[in-house]
C-alpha cells in the first residue's frame, strides 16, 4: 500500500488526475472503475481540463461505474448516471457505448445484477477510484459486507443515507437501497487509487491502514491488494 499524504483536497485531486492522465496516455484504451460523490470531483474537473488543454482522448476508454440508488431513473438529477454524466463525461469525449453504470431502474434487478456481474467478468478494470464512508464503505459495500461478494444490492445504512442527504432535498427522498460492486469485483482491479479528504474520513482511513483486515471495516481489505495508491490529505490522514 503506498501512501500519499498531501496537504488539501486540491493536492489530492492534482495528484489522482496525474495518474489517471498518464495512465490513459500510454494506454488509450484504458478501463477505469469509478467513482461518484464529493471525492473525485475535483479529479473529473482536472480531467475536463486536461482533455480540453491537452486533447487527451477518451474514445477507447471504457469505464465501469461502482453503484447506483435503486428506484431512480437515469434523468433523475440524484442519479448516478445523471452525476457521471455532468462532471465528466459530457465534458471529454468519450463513447456512450463504452460507459458502463448499473441500472438501478431495471425491472428486474436481481438479473441487472447478474448481468453487470457478467461485463465487469469480460472486461478487467485496470485503475479503479475510490472513496470512502466514513464507515470504512467502499462503493456502496457496508460494514458488514462479505468480501467475497460481488455484484449484489445493498439496504444502506441510515449513517449513510444521512451523509448522502446532503444531494437532496430531505432525508426522506434518499434511497433505501442500491446496487454495487462487491469487494470482490474491486479487488480484482489491476491498481486502484483511494482517495479521502477531511476530518469525518479521519478514523476511516486510520482503521483502513493501522486496524485489524476484518468485514466490519470494508477499506480494510485494501491493505491486502498488491497495487493500491492511498492519497490522503492532511485532515483524513490526522490519525495515522
Ligand atoms: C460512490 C461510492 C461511495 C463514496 C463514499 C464517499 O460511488 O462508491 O463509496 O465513494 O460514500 O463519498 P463522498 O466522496 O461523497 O464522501
Amino acid at each position: 500500500m503506498k501512501i500519499i499524504k498531501v496537504r488539501n483536497y486540491e493536492e489530492m485531486s492534482d495528484i489522482a488526475a496525474e495518474y489517471v492522465t498518464t495512465l490513459i496516455k500510454e494506454k488509450p484504451d484504458t478501463v477505469l472503475g469509478l467513482a461518484t460523490g464529493s471525492t473525485p470531483i475535483g479529479l473529473y474537473k482536472r480531467l475536463i481540463k486536461d482533455h480540453n488543454e491537452n486533447k487527451t482522448s477518451y474514445e477507447n476508454i471504457k469505464t465501469f461505474n461502482l453503484d447506483e440508488y435503486i428506484g431512480l431513473d437515469k434523468n433523475n438529477s440524484q442519479s448516478y448516471h445523471y452525476f457521471m454524466h455532468e462532471h465528466l463525461f459530457k465534458n471529454i469525449n468519450i463513447n456512450k457505448k463504452n460507459i458502463y453504470i448499473p441500472n438501478g431502474f431495471a425491472k428486474d434487478i436481481n438479473k441487472e445484477c447478474i448481468e453487470y456481474n457478467e461485463k465487469l467478468k469480460n472486461n478487467v478494470i485496470h485503475l479503479q477510484i475510490l472513496g470512502i464512508g466514513s464507515n470504512g464503505h467502499i462503493g456502496f459495500n457496508e460494514p458488514g459486507t462479505s468480501f467475497s461478494s460481488e455484484v449484489h444490492v445493498v439496504k444502506l445504512d441510515e449513517n449513510t443515507r444521512k451523509a448522502n442527504s446532503r444531494f437532496f432535498n430531505q432525508i426522506n427522498e434518499v434511497p433505501t437501497y442500491s446496487i454495487t460492486m462487491g469487494i470482490k469485483n474491486i479487488m480484482e482491479a489491476k491498481q486502484i487509487i483511494l482517495l479521502a479528504s477531511g476530518n469525518q474520513k479521519a478514523n476511516a482511513i486510520y482503521d483502513t491502514i493501522h486496524g485489524e483486515v476484518t468485514e466490519n471495516v470494508p477499506a480494510s481489505i485494501l491493505r491486502t491488494h498488491p497495487n493500491i495508491i492511498v492519497i490522503v490529505d492532511e485532515e483524513a490522514s490526522s490519525l495515522v
